[in-house]
């Protein structure tokens, strides 16, 4: 089986191409790209002329659900809604129930993702065992089954001798550990950004610094170890002059943002709308530019959604109790195509990098290239495409996002996985 994407803008920053070119598939893999290939005998010809052609989006930061959540998200439901928004790859989280700080647990996540799964999904194992951040999980049977990094996202080790050892400890698996930056004794019982907007609103706030302990923190155990220390959603401007600061010291350290940190603030916490509430917290417009600075200049690596799923129930009533997070698979690439290339504070080919390349690079994925040889995984991007956020019509199995109702321009129009067109 042969599939040839026919007149579409390739760009593929791992190749350095950006020029309107085909592209053919074949058994699964790029076999070829260049302009006016030949459709092989039998080979399915789609046009995308007018459309982006990238490599496939990888998200390394997904909340799955599974096992033991399957109320907000399943396997099946995640990979449809990474599907549906233009992702061929998900890393999903460690805090599931049981927590993926065991083999079993791991083996049981990628066997389900083999049979009801439509995209690649990448275990993350847990740093400390039941992430309750007093011992080191099971992390060379992690590593074993195949996770591809290892995190207590969802919460931060506090005990840096034993966040030293685990990354000494993973050292020789050549993955990153992924840090949930958040020192609790500076943000106990937090349910938005510590500042004016929460004084006046009166809701309790976790300052800037408490991310940016951490982050300080974890740039220099990853300098005392040499691991390679990334960390998760990265919120803050401070945080972003620490990683600057790591990286051009030459610590081994990587970066992620969301699209939610990229394009709101904690004004949006003003409406009370549990769907503003997560963690990090939504920061000020001053954070929110130096993300946007960061991720263009390469100080922060990649965009990853945090997609955090959950129910109805847990995201309603009053804003201190609500459950934190909110999803991203299916907002994400409209969101990012929308407020920031549009307006021209982020190239395309720079979002195309951060969302496929530098990722997949990042984690040792194979995807992130349409170099023949490469995994056939694609993603279509249509530019002009005007898509209301309707979470009725969501894939994921929970509806928790603040951008019901927006209408944005620009959206993911195909996605392809080992070749194939995946129809979510
Ligand atoms: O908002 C969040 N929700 N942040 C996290 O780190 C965890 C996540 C979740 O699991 O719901
Ligand atoms: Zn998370």
């Amino acid at each position: 089986m042969s599939l040839l994407l026919r007149g579409g803008r390739v760009i593929d920053p791992a190749n350095g191409v950006d020029a309107v070119q085909d592209v053919l598939l074949a058994e699964g893999r790029v076999a070829r790209v260049g302009p006016g290939l030949e459709a092989p005998a039998g080979a399915e010809v789609l046009d995308v002329t007018g459309r982006v052609v990238c490599p496939g989006f990888v998200d390394m930061h997904v909340h799955l659900r599974e096992p033991g959540f399957e109320y907000k998200e399943t396997v099946a439901t995640g990979t449809r809604a990474a599907a549906a928004g233009g992702f061929t790859a998900v890393a999903c989280m460690a805090n599931t129930h049981p927590v993926n700080d065991n083999g079993a647990v791991t083996d049981y996540i990628l066997a389900k993702a083999k049979v009801e799964g439509v995209v690649r999904v990448y275990p993350i194992g847990a740093v400390t065992r039941g992430l309750r951040g007093e011992e080191l999980a099971e992390l060379a049977e992690l590593a074993e089954a195949g996770c591809v990094a290892f995190s207590d996202d969802g919460k931060c080790v506090q005990n840096a001798g034993l966040y030293r050892r685990a990354l000494e400890y993973t050292l020789p698996f050549g993955v990153p550990v992924i840090s949930h930056a958040e020192d609790t004794t500076l943000c106990q019982g937090f349910a938005m950004n510590e500042g004016v907007v929460s004084t006046e609103i009166g809701l309790p706030g976790a300052p800037a610094a408490a991310e940016d302990v951490m982050v300080a923190r974890d740039i220099l155990l990853a300098e005392l170890t040499g691991a390679h220390v990334h960390i998760a959603h990265l919120s803050t401007a401070g945080a972003v002059r620490l990683v600057r600061e790591g990286k051009a010291r030459g610590v081994r350290v990587t970066a992620e943002v969301t699209p939610h940190h990229l394009v709101l603030t904690e004004e949006a916490v003003r409406t009370y709308d549990p769907n503003t509430k997560m963690a990090p917290p939504l920061r000020t417009k001053r954070d929110t530019e130096a993300l946007v600075e960061a991720l263009a200049d390469g100080t922060i690596d990649c965009v990853a959604t945090d997609h955090a799923p959950h129910a109805l129930a847990e995201k309603e009533g009053e804003f201190d109790r609500a459950a934190f997070g909110i999803v991203g698979l299916e907002t994400a690439v409209s969101l990012l195509l929308d407020r920031l290339v549009r307006p021209g504070l982020l190239p395309l080919a720079t979002l195309v990098s951060r969302l496929s390349r530098d990722p997949a690079r990042l984690l040792g994925l194979p995807g992130g290239s349409l170099a023949p040889g490469a995994p056939g995984d694609v993603t279509v991007l249509d530019l002009e495409q005007a898509v209301s956020v309707d979470p009725r019509h969501f894939r994921s199995r929970s509806r928790n996002t603040p951008f019901a109702g927006l209408t944005l321009t620009g959206a993911p129009a195909l996605t392809l996985v080992g070749g194939q067109v995946v129809r979510p």
